[in-house]
């Protein structure tokens, strides 16, 4: 039988769901609030959801804390609620994606309740607990160091001895060598599947299991963990993160997945490294999970060199079967637009990027729009790991952010921007909202932009369509030009696709001034980053055909100069 593999094809849109849509008018976004903008996000031509965790949870860490796997949060809705919307989003022929969070739960869960409560309780061994060093035993049982530094072990004084959390103290670690655990959690997995969710975001999948010996990490020199190295904090992870274990659970999870084969579900990891490192998730025969984040383009400076780099390295690290995944934001960076000094001409050059280079694309909620972060201060985030580094002064937290160590997310959680209303049309209540909403919403907001077809929404919205009518753009081998044809700012690419009637040509000017474009072939269409052609418009308004799907469709004149910051496609056709 033939697997289907539309996720292949597929371009991600993350909600944070306490920040996307109110629909109940408490000041925290909800499900009924997604249910109520699946039209937007349908006109927007996105055609995945990820959902950030909305599962029970006492929210310390935002929900990526649970505490009940099978139960939603009451903020959020509830199971008839979720139900409704994986029917909803499924009969507009879109998937939803939930977060699993495998790695661990919160403190709350009845599991750890239990596990904490007694050494001879039988969940005692669902998590790490281990006796610490000394004479008292109130030194930690080793020199692991937790993702976000620090020991990673907490004493319980009740008991006597120590369990291990990656990341906050409120999230202890599973024990994933203990059987028992593992069925369990595939069992939650299975009925999310059996629920008719179309895949899963594994949360720190890097990190799943430790070795068993518990012996020390060995020392480093780096102070910092980054996107490219989880080494940092003086220590290199060799016993805590991408053990052999883990990289083995990627291949028993995926077969979990493949049981599942219609529709083709998938699961997208978040792991840190090198893109030689992280490909190892998906395994030597592809038998891996489907897709893990690439975060390196998140950094990578603005300018056509690195970007042809970064493409010549994920094309050779994720060759086809391999797919790359092209992120620019999530819930736990800056806005990918401050680095951009909020310029929305280059924003748009970075989504023709993410939208027509081989991958699967992933869009952060409000990227869409231009959504810079909040500026809010670090002394009074709601977020716990700015809590934990709640020794540092304000001052501090810009060359904290320099080093790479973000630690105070509310900046690019606010409120999605609907409109130039209160709340930006994100809530009705009269209270303040959970986060407060950026104060830019008069301008930068889903109505203004909507009504402007030359808008960075709309630039969005085209390339989306646009990959959904090309097949080469979205299941296409990817040739980057020769650097002789392009120079210093410009980029320049081709999609094809075996079989098609059509290829695309890319052509992306990095640079403030205008530029010639290489000579080459005529197209039959072709559109730029900057502004809409009026066959666009009525193409994408009034479902108008384009001219260009016929096999006689007339070609036009190429474009000869690239203005600043714009991206071009062209589309040509097979002789
Ligand atoms: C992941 C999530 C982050 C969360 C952490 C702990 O990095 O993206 O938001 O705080 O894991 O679950
Ligand atoms: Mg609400």
């Amino acid at each position: 039988m033939e697997v289907r593999e539309d996720w292949k094809a597929t371009t991600v849109y993350q909600i944070y769901p306490r920040s996307f849509m109110d629909g109940d008018g408490d000041g925290i976004g909800d499900i009924e609030g997604i249910l109520q903008r699946l039209g937007y996000l349908k006109w927007l031509g996105v055609e995945t959801l990820w959902l950030s965790p909305v599962y029970a949870s006492p929210q310390r860490d935002f929900g990526y804390d649970i505490s009940d796997y099978r139960a939603i949060a009451p903020e959020y809705g509830t199971m008839e609620s979720i139900h409704r919307l994986i029917e909803a989003v499924h009969a507009q022929g879109m998937r939803l994606v939930m977060d699993m969070v495998m790695n661990h739960t919160s403190s709350d869960s009845a599991w750890f309740q239990a596990s904490r409560s007694h050494r001879d309780d039988p969940k005692r061994d669902w998590y790490l607990w281990r006796d610490g060093r000394g004479k008292d035993g109130k030194k930690p049982p080793n020199n692991w160091r937790a993702m976000i530094g620090g020991s990673g072990w907490h004493y319980e004084e009740q008991t006597q001895q120590w369990y291990w959390a990656t990341f906050l103290p409120f999230q202890p670690d599973l024990n994933y060598r203990n059987p028992a655990v593992k069925r369990a959690m595939l069992d939650h997995v299975r009925s999310w599947l059996d629920q008719g969710v179309d895949g899963f975001r594994l949360d720190i999948f890097n990190a799943i299991f430790k070795d068993a010996s518990f012996a020390d990490n060995p020392r480093s020199w780096r102070p910092f963990p980054s996107e490219d190295s989880p080494e940092g904090f003086f220590q290199r992870p060799l016993h805590t993160i991408d053990h052999p274990d883990t990289l083995a659970f990627s291949k028993e999870l995926r077969a979990v997945l493949d049981s599942y084969s219609h529709p083709s579900r998938f699961l997208v990891g978040e792991v840190f490294g090198s893109p030689e490192a992280l490909k190892r998730y998906c395994g030597e025969h592809a038998d891996g999970l489907h897709l893990v984040f690439l975060f390196r383009a998140m950094r990578t400076a603005f300018r056509a060199e690195a970007f042809r780099a970064l493409i010549a390295e994920y094309e050779q690290n994720f060759a086809p079967p391999l797919l790359p995944t092209w992120v620019f934001g999530n819930h736990d960076r800056a806005r990918s637009i401050d680095r951009l000094g909020g310029d929305p001409h280059r924003a748009a050059l970075l989504a023709f990027v993410q939208l027509t280079a081989r991958g699967v694309p992933f869009l952060y909620y409000g990227e869409e729009i231009g959504m810079t972060s909040l500026d809010t201060p670090f002394s009074s985030s709601l977020d716990p790991l700015a809590h934990h580094y709640g020794w540092v002064p304000d001052l501090l937290w810009p060359w904290m952010k320099r080093m790479g160590l973000f630690v105070h997310r509310d900046v690019c959680r606010s409120p999605m921007q609907w409109a130039d209303a209160h709340h930006a049309g994100f809530s009705g209540t009269k209270d303040k909202t959970w986060l407060p909403v950026h104060p830019n919403y008069p301008r930068v907001n889903v109505d203004a932009q909507r009504k402007a077809p030359n808008s960075l929404l709309w630039c969005y919205r085209r390339l989306l369509h646009w990959r959904r009518l090309l097949p080469c753009l979205a299941r296409g081998e990817m040739r980057l030009f020769e650097d002789k044809r392009s120079r210093r700012v410009l980029l320049g690419y081709e999609r094809s696709l075996a079989g098609e009637a059509w290829r695309a040509e890319i052509w992306l000017n990095f640079g403030a001034q205008e530029q010639a474009l290489p000579a080459g072939d005529a197209p039959v269409a072709w559109f730029s980053s900057l502004e809409a052609s009026v066959e666009e418009v009525a193409w994408l308004d009034r479902g108008v055909a384009l001219p260009m799907l016929s096999e006689a469709a007339p070609l036009v004149s190429r474009p000869t100069r690239l203005r600043p910051f714009e991206g071009v496609l062209l589309v040509h056709r097979y002789e």
